[in-house]
Formats: structure tokens, C-alpha cells, sequence
């Protein structure tokens, strides 16, 4: 298992180091968190079967390539190959070094590699890992953490490192101009989650910010943008079921072919 330290100088900026900072420290209650949130394994799960569908659908079998952004302690990474199969290789890619120590310290094929970085170092951490050419990418809960004013580049990134033809899932909270979501995603956050957080002595910080970059982030409507703006096409919503129905969100969305001129 290879971990390479993202050592280089890169655009990693002062909010995005203090957000790993607070991840390191909720790292060691992630695990049992996300185990007590009814639907969670599950809705990886599905995202990681429709991503890897559409992938098998045109490549055909054989091993596939895929990016897991954000990959934190290897949920979603276990989830991809649970789609994918064993044989998949996978790079996983986290700005914080407690939620991949705990990636790691779990039992993986040969195929699956972590690396310490921000995904808005994406384009030079796929050079230097070369895999460039991913048949897909998954992101769960990643891309609201990404700064507002760099999602647009990461996004691009993200379509740049799977090759035409390939597909992108995203999978993440947002309830902005839904005021039945906003008020159920309240509750659960300041009545079950952040309570529960204290109870496992995790980081309940993190679980504050948890709330709040909700609430902020990307509508339905300003994600599509974004998409549209990557020229990704192909772009399919769902929503989540149970508590999460209109909180949580997935997208699938493919790199063109050939790219606009
Ligand atoms: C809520 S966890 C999700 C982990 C995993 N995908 C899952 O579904 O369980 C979000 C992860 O994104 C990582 N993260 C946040 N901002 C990031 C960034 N700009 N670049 C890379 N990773 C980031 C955090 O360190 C954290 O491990």
C-alpha cells in the first residue's frame, strides 16, 4: 500500500489545512458515527453501483480505474470496490492524514492506493500517480468542503482525470431554497448529531461545521451549473430516501467524448 505525502508546495490554503486539521481529529469516532447514521453505507453503496454501471455498460469486463476524492477512512473506497470488484485499482485521495490512517489500517487489494492531498491538487497528483485516464471518479461529501470560489476548478479536474466517454458520481447534503429539508437537517444535526458526537467523545467542531457547510452549500441548481460549465453532460439526480430524502443528493455525470472545441 502506497501513501505519498502530498510534500510538494501546492495551492493549499489556510481554511483547507485548519478543515484536515479538525478531520484528524474527528477520525478516530468517523467510523462509529457513520454507523449510527441510518441510510449511510447504504447510500454509498448505491452511488458507488450506479457510478460503476454505467462504467462496466462501456468498457466491458476487465479491472476498471477509478478516483475516490475525499475518500476518508475508506467507506466510499469500500464501497467502490464492492461495485467494482477486488481487482479495480484505486486511488484514494484525502487532505487529512488521520482520516487515511484509518483508510489504512484496513485490509485492501493490491490495486488500492491512498494519497495525502487536496483535491485541488488533483491535476498534479494525477500526474505524478499517472492515472489520468480513470475509467470514473467518485466524490462523496467532498466537494462542499472545497472552498466556493474553487469548485469550479476542481470540478473541472475531476472530469480532466477520467478519460472521454468516463462518468462522475457526486454525493453530498444540500438543502439551500428547501425549507422542509433545512429544518430537518437542523434537527438531526443539533438533536442527534452533534449530542451522539459527544457521547463517542468525537470532535463535535466538526459536526458543527458539518451543519453550516449544509446549509451553505451549492443548491441543486448551482451544482447543475457547475456541472454544465465543466461540459459534462448526461447529468442524472437522486435523492436520498427516509430522513435523507431531499438532503442528501447524488449526480452522475459523464466527460463527453470529445470535448467542446
Ligand atoms: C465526510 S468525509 C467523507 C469520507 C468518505 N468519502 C465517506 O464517504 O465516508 C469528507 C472527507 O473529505 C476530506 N476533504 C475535505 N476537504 C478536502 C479537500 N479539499 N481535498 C481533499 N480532501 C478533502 C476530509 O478530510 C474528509 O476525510
Amino acid at each position: 500500500m502506497l501513501r505519498k505525502r502530498s510534500d510538494a508546495a501546492g495551492p493549499v490554503e489556510v481554511r483547507g489545512a485548519r478543515l484536515a486539521d479538525e478531520f484528524d481529529r474527528a477520525a478516530d469516532r468517523y467510523d462509529l458515527l457513520t454507523r449510527l447514521n441510518p441510510g449511510y453505507h447504504r447510500a454509498l453503496r448505491t452511488a458507488a453501483r450506479e457510478l460503476v454501471s454505467r462504467l462496466t455498460r462501456r468498457s466491458g469486463a476487465g479491472p476498471l480505474t477509478l478516483w475516490d476524492l475525499g475518500c476518508g477512512s475508506g467507506l466510499s473506497t469500500r464501497a467502490l470496490l464492492d461495485a467494482a470488484g477486488e481487482d479495480a485499482r484505486v486511488v484514494g485521495l484525502d487532505a487529512s492524514g488521520g482520516m487515511l490512517s484509518h483508510a489504512e489500517a484496513k485490509s485492501w487489494p493490491s490495486g488500492v492506493r491512498f494519497v495525502q492531498a487536496f483535491a485541488q491538487d488533483l491535476p498534479r497528483v494525477a500526474r505524478e500517480h499517472g492515472q489520468h485516464d480513470a475509467d470514473g471518479a467518485f466524490a462523496a461529501y467532498l466537494l462542499r468542503n472545497v472552498p466556493e470560489d474553487q469548485r469550479d476548478d476542481v470540478v473541472a479536474a475531476i472530469r480532466d482525470q477520467v478519460e472521454p466517454g468516463g462518468w462522475i458520481a457526486l454525493q453530498d447534503y444540500h438543502v439551500k431554497d428547501r425549507r422542509v429539508a433545512t429544518a430537518v437537517w437542523t434537527v438531526v444535526c443539533w438533536g442527534v448529531v452533534m449530542p451522539l458526537s459527544v457521547v463517542v467523545r468525537g470532535n463535535p467542531a466538526i459536526y458543527r461545521y458539518l451543519w453550516r457547510s449544509v446549509v451553505d452549500n451549492d443548491s441543486t441548481a448551482q451544482l447543475q451549473a457547475r456541472l454544465e460549465r465543466a461540459g459534462l453532460t448526461g447529468i442524472t439526480w437522486r435523492t436520498g430516501t427516509g430522513w435523507q430524502r431531499g438532503i442528501l443528493h447524488t449526480v452522475l455525470a459523464r466527460r463527453p467524448q470529445a470535448d467542446p472545441a
